[in-house]
């Protein structure tokens, strides 16, 4: 896979080099090129920016420096994606990680003070290329290198062969299972005062399967109840049901729903099937 990370602080990405992003890059799994916005300015101050029309703070950066940089990085390459890290962009979740690690060409394009004019997602988008304005969460930075690092290494570590073991993919938070992770425990078994729970030392499979579900299911419920809103039914067994019941989630009209959310005189939630 091919990845082109245009900023004007190139220097930012060297995070890029390290770890299992950085040996991915060496050992050819991941292309990964990293460009100088300002190659592709015409004037002896290599000049980004400028004033935004209508007015107001800040600087703007140039559609026809983005223009030549895109073309330039873009080509004609029919696959090649264009992603523009923006705070006012739909929030990049694991699904587009492992939507765009499916693909063969990101092209990142990172803005600065006030973002890139508009007319750049929209050029591209009118000439038929794919085009994904994309938040890392509801916060706004200075700049799109540290989205452009959590693209690049979300996307990356899914990549065949960039993780060592790929079943450590599988049961992780936001995987397919749609909840969080388990809580996870290491050598030595007492530390603190603080023991591991007992199950984990039982070698006992299926009990060992079960306690982790469940603590990820108290854990989801506890810090991300809109995960577990958005969970599929069918996926869930007796036991999780059950369990979610005792935590103040029933099932209504094929949805899970807070307990507490139950308009008054609705009468009490519907029994869970033992
Ligand atoms: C100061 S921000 C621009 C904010 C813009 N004026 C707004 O309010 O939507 C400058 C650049 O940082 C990046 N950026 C900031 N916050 C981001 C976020 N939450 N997700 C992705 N990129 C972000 C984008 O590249 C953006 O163009």
């Amino acid at each position: 896979m091919r990845i082109d990370v245009v900023s004007i602080f190139p220097d930012y990405l060297a995070a890029l080099d390290l770890s299992l992003v950085g040996k991915a890059r060496r050992s050819g799994l991941l292309d990964l090129r990293v460009h100088d916005l300002r190659d592709w300015t015409a004037d002896r101050h290599r000049t980004v920016d400028d004033t935004p029309f209508g007015g107001g703070a800040g600087m703007v950066m140039r559609p026809d420096v983005w223009g030549a940089a895109i073309d330039s990085v873009l080509g004609d390459d029919p696959e090649g994606h264009l992603v523009i890290p923006t705070p006012s962009g739909e929030v990049f979740t694991q699904r587009h990680a492992e939507a765009f690690a499916t693909e063969t060409h990101l092209v990142v394009a990172c803005g600065r003070y006030e973002g890139i004019d508009a007319r750049v997602a929209e050029r591209y988008r009118a000439a038929g290329r794919r085009v994904s304005e994309l938040s890392i969460g509801d916060y706004v930075l200075n700049g799109g290198e540290v989205a452009a690092l959590v693209m690049v290494e979300a996307v990356g570590r899914l990549l065949p062969g960039v993780v060592g073991n790929p079943e450590s993919l599988v049961e992780e938070s936001h995987g397919a299972a749609g909840l969080l992770e388990y809580p996870v425990y290491t050598k030595p078994p007492a530390w603190e005062g603080l023991e591991i729970p007992e199950v984990l030392l039982s070698g006992h499979h299926a009990k060992i399967d079960r306690w982790r579900r469940d603590r990820a299911l108290e854990r989801t419920a506890a810090r991300r109840p809109d995960m577990v809103a958005a969970l599929d039914v069918a996926g869930l067994d007796k036991h999780d049901l059950r369990l979610l019941a005792e935590l103040g989630w029933h099932v209504d009209g094929g949805r899970l729903r807070r307990t507490s959310d139950a308009p008054e005189g609705t009468g009490s939630p519907a029994p869970v099937a033992e």
